[in-house]
């Protein structure tokens, strides 16, 4: 039983440095998106509550906002890889 959560801790430390199966909620933390936002005020850029509110009846959301974080044009620009911004988004948009 130990041994097992041994190497699933191990597993988990691999993928975790791969940069993968980041929770949203770290990603805004570690890609300084919090230095601009929070969960329920305005800072900088909009509340994330506010932004998960505009966007609640948008299925395309995650795409387009992911594609706008990329572009780096409107939104300032930021430093992520696809896979970390598709969970920043997810996690904005899960925050109404
Ligand atoms: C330098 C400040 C700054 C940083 C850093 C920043 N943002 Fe923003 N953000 C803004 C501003 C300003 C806006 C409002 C303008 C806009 O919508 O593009 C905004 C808007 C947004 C929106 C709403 C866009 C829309 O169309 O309504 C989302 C989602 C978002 N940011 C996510 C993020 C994520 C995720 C990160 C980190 C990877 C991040 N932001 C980092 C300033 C910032």
């Amino acid at each position: 039983m130990k041994a097992m959560l041994v190497v699933l801790a191990a597993a988990g430390a691999l993928v975790a440095g791969l940069g993968y199966a980041q929770s949203g909620a770290d990603v805004v933390k570690a890609k300084g998106c919090l230095n601009c936002h929070e969960v329920d005020k305005k800072k900088v850029g909009p509340a994330y509550k506010d932004v998960a509110a505009k966007y609640k009846d948008d299925k395309g959301a995650a795409g387009k906002l992911v594609a706008k974080l990329k572009e780096g044009k409107t939104h300032p620009p930021v430093t992520a890889s696809d896979a970390e911004l598709k969970a920043a988004v997810g996690y904005v948009l899960s925050t109404k």
